[in-house]
């Protein structure tokens, strides 16, 4: 099996006196769609920004895509090539309008104008969300906020998605709805959810992070 991202013996604490990962090993392989539940607080969002870097371990390696990532300039390569779609969607979400944020990731990988403007089109009616182009992204309601922050991720056409609870705060059937989009998506997931159906219809394998960062 091709792993795609690979944590080995990962310790992590925001102050050291309280560890929140402590030796964790864990593998994404090429195909899976891993849901990863546990507490509140027990370090589940801290293990997705791990696999990006957006924070860095104090112990312990991180591969992804072939090489061990280590340093701010090796991530920022992980982070073209594997999507994070964060818990809070304002952390996603800054630009001014729907259209700016769901082009951002395009035009940053180097597409053209009118390249992103297409990619734009067709992720948001993917979405069921068009015409919400022109929208002042802060005006959106929280399930449309939480949709285009998806369409921000997805209109990068990463390998590996990372979704922090994708399905939090959707009524029912646009939570039914976004469970058939990541149903059809070919990517490898870590889906980060106590959602029963994310678990029973959508992931091959179930992980609980537990105290002290144990997972089984
Ligand atoms: N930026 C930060 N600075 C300090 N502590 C933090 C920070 N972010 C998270 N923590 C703490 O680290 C621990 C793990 O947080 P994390 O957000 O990873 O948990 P989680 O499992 O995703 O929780 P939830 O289910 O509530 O989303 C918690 O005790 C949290 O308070
Ligand atoms: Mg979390």
């Amino acid at each position: 099996m091709t792993s795609l991202v690979r944590l080995d013996g990962v310790t992590f604490a925001y102050d050291p006196a309280r560890p929140v990962l402590d030796r964790v090993d864990f593998t994404l392989a090429a195909g899976e769609r891993v849901a990863l539940n546990g507490p509140n607080g027990i370090g589940k969002t801290t293990l997705l920004h791990l696999m990006v870097g957006l924070v860095l371990p104090q112990a312990g390696c991180i591969h992804a895509f072939g090489r061990e990532r280590r340093c701010e300039k090796d991530f920022v390569e992980v982070r073209a090539r594997a999507g994070l779609l964060f818990q809070d969607a304002d952390d996603q979400l800054f630009c001014p309008t729907v259209a700016e944020d769901v082009a951002f990731g395009p035009l940053n990988l180097g597409k053209s104008k009118a390249e992103a403007r297409r990619i734009v089109h067709a992720t948001l009616e993917s979405l069921g969300l068009a015409g919400l182009e022109e929208r002042v992204t802060h005006t959106l309601s929280g399930g449309q906020r939480r949709l285009v922050s998806l369409a921000a991720v997805l209109a990068m056409a990463p390998e590996v998605l990372l979704l922090d609870e994708p399905t939090n705060a959707l009524d029912e059937p646009t939570r039914a709805r976004l469970l058939e989009i990541l149903g059809d998506l070919p990517q490898a997931m870590v889906i980060v959810s106590h959602d029963r159906d994310v678990i029973e219809r959508l992931a091959t394998r179930t992980v609980r992070l537990e105290a002290g960062g144990r997972l089984s």
